[in-house]
């Protein structure tokens, strides 16, 4: 039998993902040391790209529930030197007791997934990040409630954030408004399966009108680090800052899943600004993490 994969929000129902939301407050506000259910377990974690916050929240998460994690990166394992993927995931799936990859192509994470015979996290790819939105969903729950039926704006690049949260507006049944210059739109066929949960905007000012939530991200994304300076002049005038935030609704929350670059995408003033929600935000990576490692991990 396949093992369960989280490789994108669309891999959960609505249920699972209220469910993983209502979990990782309770992990989060009554730690128990004593609560072990992974002891003995392993991630392997696997980084072509950097990380912080993800590297950090997996293995401090797998410490806490008494398991281990690994760090690989692609530089000093045989994958970097072309070990086939399929074969990698044999090999890595036999010795491990979950996986997560952190990569470019969103295709590598999917085959990878099919050749394990443990469950594989899509730790992000160019197209997707997944365990970003458990974290940031968590998050908008913990200050407002349930986000059914609550307008999101996202200002900027459409890029892997982006279709994250066109898919959790599609499985947590949220609106989704969009601003994003002609070039960096997210990709048709994402935005498409979402219907009218989805609208594009003209402007950063027309779409954070009456959000609840503003969201961002960087201009350039980790693998894009030539194009910094043609994306920074592209979406110059996508920048969230105090008008766009006086848009939206008056007790609008602002998020970026960091990091952050004050006076590119958001200005230094909404980013440590009373909206701001971003370090529990990153916080709360931790704690969706080790609901999600519960819920693929511990049998039910
Ligand atoms: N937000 C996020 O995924 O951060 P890292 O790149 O530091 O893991
Ligand atoms: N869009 C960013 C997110 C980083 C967490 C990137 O892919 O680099």
């Amino acid at each position: 039998m396949q093992p369960r994969h989280f490789i994108s929000l669309l891999d959960i129902s609505a249920s699972e993902f209220r469910g993983l939301i209502n979990r990782a407050i309770a992990l989060k506000n009554h730690r128990n040391p004593d609560y072990q259910p992974l002891k003995g377990q392993v991630l392997a974690m696997i980084f072509e790209k950097s990380s912080t916050r993800t590297r950090i929240s997996f293995e401090a998460g797998m410490t806490h529930f008494g398991g281990n994690a690994l760090f690989l990166s692609s530089r000093d394992t045989q994958l970097g030197r072309g070990e086939p993927l399929e074969d990698s995931a044999k090999v890595i799936s036999s010795m491990v007791d979950c996986i997560m990859l952190r990569t470019f192509k969103h295709e590598t994470v999917t085959t990878f997934a099919q050749h394990s015979s443990v469950p594989v996290i899509n730790g992000l790819t160019d197209e997707q990040h997944p365990c970003q939105l458990l974290a940031d969903m968590q998050t908008y729950f913990e200050q407002r409630g349930d986000i059914q039926g609550k307008t999101v704006a996202w200002i900027g690049d459409g890029n892997n954030m982006c279709h994250s949260y066109i898919h959790a507006a599609m499985v947590l049944d949220f609106k989704l408004h969009i601003a994003a210059p002609a070039g960096y739109q997210p990709d048709k066929a994402i935005a498409d399966a979402a219907g009218n949960r989805v609208q594009f905007f003209d402007t950063p000012l027309a779409a954070a009108k009456n959000a609840d939530l503003i969201v961002t991200d960087v201009w350039a994304s980790m693998g894009q680090e030539e194009e910094q300076k043609q994306r920074c002049a592209a979406l110059k005038n996508y920048q969230v800052n105090a008008e766009v935030m006086a848009a939206a609704q008056k007790n609008a929350l602002f998020m970026h899943c960091l990091p952050a670059h004050r006076g590119e995408e958001v200005s230094a003033e909404v980013m440590d600004g009373p909206q701001s929600i971003v370090f529990a935000e990153a916080e709360n990576r931790l704690h969706a993490q080790k609901a999600l490692l519960e819920f693929l991990l511990c049998a039910k």
